[in-house]
């Protein structure tokens, strides 16, 4: 099986460009990022705050989070029984999930999901700690980055497209906070892999840096033949 782990901080185009790249490379995509959104909105609709730890642990034993993939490859993220996919894109979803990431009893339950679906399948996996540990021995790994400003609007066009009513500078101050939560917390911080190669974003179109990436994972499975 081969794994190509793509890590870097919130709006980077790690998504986007890992579906689009997926899909022309024929591997499974997996968002962890919807992993942590999913027990984000579930602590959200309980009401549980991230430093009720015990609550937090009551809830974890309490669901079940799943990746399930439809006929198209696409991925959908089961919270117990219910899709939640359409509903973990807010912003307020998106803070939660950064701050319940941050508990080390969050990451270490959905280690072996992550681990599982790499075993079993080539994978596209993104995130901000897939190079580091969640597949270690990914053999290939990325990081990719760009200015907060270009990530800021590159995620305000997106929201601004489903119909969201967002502030630009509400959206760049929420990916400045969480690239401090996600790169200051103690447990698996946003940090590069040391063999990841470093792959910046910023100015370039979808299409430019998805040919970027793409390019560089041909060449990397080219290289493991
Ligand atoms: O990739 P995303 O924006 O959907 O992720 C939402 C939050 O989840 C992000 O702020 C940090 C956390 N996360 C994480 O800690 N580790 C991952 N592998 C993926 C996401």
């Amino acid at each position: 099986m081969i794994s190509i782990a793509i890590d870097g901080p919130s709006g980077a185009g790690k998504s986007t460009i890992s579906k689009l790249s997926a899909k022309e490379l024929n591997f499974i995509y997996v968002d962890t990022g919807a992993l942590y959104r999913a027990i984000g909105y579930a602590a959200m609709q309980k009401k549980i705050s991230c430093d009720e730890i015990e609550k937090v642990t009551e809830l974890l034993n309490s669901i079940s989070v799943r990746l399930v993939f439809n006929e198209k490859g696409e991925q959908r993220v089961m919270l117990s029984d219910e899709d939640v996919s359409d509903y973990i894109r807010t912003p307020e979803v998106s803070m939660m999930a950064s701050a319940i990431s941050a508990l080390p009893i969050v990451r270490e339950y959905l280690l072996d999901l992550q681990r599982n679906l790499a075993k079993t399948n080539n994978v596209i996996m993104d995130g901000r700690d897939i190079g580091t540990v969640v597949l270690p021995n990914a053999q290939i790994k990325i990081f990719l980055f760009a200015s907060p400003e270009d990530r800021a609007k590159r995620r305000y066009d997106e929201l601004c497209e489903k119909g969201m009513q967002v502030n630009y500078d509400d959206v760049l101050q929420d990916i400045i906070t969480r690239d401090y939560n996600d790169s200051h917390r103690e447990t698996a911080p946003l940090k590069p892999a040391e063999n990841a190669i470093m792959v910046e974003t910023t100015g370039n179109t979808l299409e430019q840096s998805v040919q970027k990436l793409l390019s560089i994972m041909k060449e990397n499975i080219e290289k493991l033949k």
